[in-house]
């Protein structure tokens, strides 16, 4: 008897693998962006976020007009929408080695508020914490977002933007040594859970 098939790759392997970024609008359900959520106002309220810096070394400094949010780090799960979520993108990582062989042993990711009035200028996602990110992933938790609201992700691409609004259960990835992007300015609060699939750190040798 042959192997059952394998199943069909996700909407995001696809785009990983094709233009190297993807936006999938209905990756998590509204009773998970609620429960994310809620964690983000509970640690908040527990002093858990602090002002994100940028740079690295004696450069590393809050330029809140470079990058104006405040992050929290998700070293532990804390419940039941924290461990469904570290669960799904887990699931994805492994779908991402199983198909396209990326080799991501790991994950880090933080929660990120952006105050009305914040912005990260355009950068990529490769310092401080070193060229091991592969995969940039980003979910947003924010009801009701429209236009006028701002705090788009705006992906460069090859030859055009992809503006990115920052709408509950949308889920954007890209790859992290090629895309820059941004957030622009937002007029209310913006909530995200920030995180990045790594590979090994190499040996100091770029292959
Ligand atoms: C980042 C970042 C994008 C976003 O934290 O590095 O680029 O849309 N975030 O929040
Ligand atoms: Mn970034």
């Amino acid at each position: 008897m042959s192997p059952p098939p394998d199943p069909p790759a996700s909407l995001l392997v696809e785009a990983l693998a094709g233009p190297g970024f993807g936006i999938d609008t209905g990756f998590a359900a509204p009773a998970l962006v609620h429960g994310l959520a809620a964690a983000v106002a509970r640690r908040d309220g527990a002093g858990e976020f602090r002002a994100a810096a940028v740079g690295a070394g004696r450069n590393r400094a809050v330029r809140p007009q470079i990058r104006g949010d405040r992050i929290c780090w998700l070293l532990n799960a804390d419940d039941d929408a924290e461990r469904a979520v570290l669960s799904r993108l887990d699931a994805l990582r492994l779908e991402l080695n199983r198909t396209l062989m990326l080799g991501v042993v790991d994950f880090e990711c933080h929660y990120a508020i952006y105050a009305a009035g914040a912005r990260y200028a355009r950068h990529l996602d490769r310092s401080p914490r070193g060229a091991e990110r592969v995969v940039s992933l980003v979910l947003y938790l924010n009801d009701d977002w429209g236009p006028a609201d701002g705090g788009e992700l705006v992906i460069a691409a090859d030859d055009r933007e992809v503006v990115v609004p920052p709408a509950a259960g949308t889920l954007a990835v890209f790859l992290s040594q090629r895309f820059e992007h941004e957030v622009r300015e937002t007029r209310r609060e913006r909530a995200s859970l920030t995180g990045w699939f790594r590979r090994r750190p190499s040996l100091g040798v770029d292959l």
